[in-house]
């Protein structure tokens, strides 16, 4: 197959009515830091262990489309020797691979940061490809002050980002941009979609210099969302409408599909909030869901490391992508948190 038509096959598995994308990739450090949560060691064999356990979820396949894997998990087998990646792909889950090398201090520009790793990506690509990846994910964050992010900070973002997206396309691999403008702070609503706008703005325009075809690629945004340390959070009414807005006013049309983050959102917070925006129909992209936290927390808080839990994990990631995919339809209620 050439690259368009492995590009085109991609996106149409992906975005699929009622279903979104698992992220499973969270890097060394931060696993440790979720497993330490519920007092789990983040050793290989533990990790292996949960993202077996996970991936596994019998009916997992109706609601996610793709799951995104950290490299160490692409080389990891289940206990009958399947392939953590072959595990899903079995349920017709998509496998794809957070390809970035993590963020590093942006340098002359205090507090802001800046994400590494285009240093012999197309070379990394081939060997993810062959292990079973089909889609890339890179991400980018953006801190929030008065000041923060700097331009100059949007503009390197960006011009990262649309460094990946075109490597990841020339390779027949869909990328996935990833440009979190994060929950951290004390900034109004307005002020998270004053610089979500900026950082949209900027990530679109280095894509299309860079000539990244937006219908053979996924954006993952963060929502409009008022900084976590807010005095007032916002309704998902409210959050539905400045960040249908936001993304209206930057994105192209011919994106394949809009998938969000959680970003430190509780897992019924980000459901609500992807559920109103999709109410706000007609709306020019499919808007869903690619949720690390807000899909796993309740999983993970079940497992608390145990093989004697592995029913009651697979069932709370069940519960969240069942109603995570009615989000995806604008079909969600509260009243469904509570049905199990
Ligand atoms: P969260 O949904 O937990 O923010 O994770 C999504 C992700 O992939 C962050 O890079």
């Amino acid at each position: 197959m050439d690259a368009r038509s492995e590009l085109q096959a991609t996106v149409k598995a992906l975005v699929q009515d009622g279903k979104g994308i698992l992220a499973a990739d969270e890097s060394s450090p931060t696993i440790a830091k979720r497993f330490k949560a519920i007092g789990v060691d983040s050793t290989e064999a533990n990790r292996r262990a949960y993202r077996s356990l996970i991936f596994a979820t019998p009916g997992l396949g109706d609601f996610i489309s793709g799951v995104i894997l950290y490299e160490e998990t692409l080389n990891q087998k289940a206990d009958d020797g399947t392939p953590l990646p072959q595990l899903a792909a079995r349920q017709g889950i998509v496998p794809g691979i957070k390809v970035d090398a993590g963020k590093i201090a942006l340098a002359l520009a205090p507090d802001d940061e800046v994400t590494e790793g285009l240093d012999g990506l197309g070379k990394r690509l081939e060997a993810y490809k062959s292990q079973g990846a089909r889609f890339a994910k890179w991400r980018a964050v953006y801190h929030v002050s008065d000041t923060l992010p700097s331009s100059l900070a949007i503009e390197a973002n960006a011009h990262a980002l649309a460094r990946y997206a075109a490597i990841c396309q020339a390779q027949g691999v869909v990328p996935i941009v990833e440009p979190e403008v994060l929950i951290d702070g004390d900034h109004t609503l307005a002020r998270c979609a004053d610089v979500t706008e900026e950082v949209l703005h900027e990530v679109f325009h280095a894509l299309h210099r860079h000539r990244v075809q937006p219908e053979l690629m996924l954006l993952k945004p963060s929502m409009v969302v008022p900084g976590k340390e807010h005095a007032t959070q916002a309704a998902p009414a409210e959050v539905a409408e400045w960040t249908v807005r936001t993304l209206k006013r930057t994105v192209p049309a011919a994106v394949a599909g809009i998938f969000f983050l959680s970003g430190g959102q509780t897992p019924a917070e980000a459901t609500a909030n992807l559920d109103a925006m999709n109410r706000l129909q007609p709306l020019p992209w499919p808007l869903s869901f690619s949720y690390g936290r807000a899909l796993q927390d309740p999983a993970m808080q079940a497992w608390k490391g145990l093989a004697a839990n592995a029913a009651a994990t697979q069932h709370a990631l069940l519960h969240r992508a069942r109603l995570n995919g009615a989000a995806r339809r604008g079909a969600y209620s509260v009243a469904m948190e509570a049905a199990r």
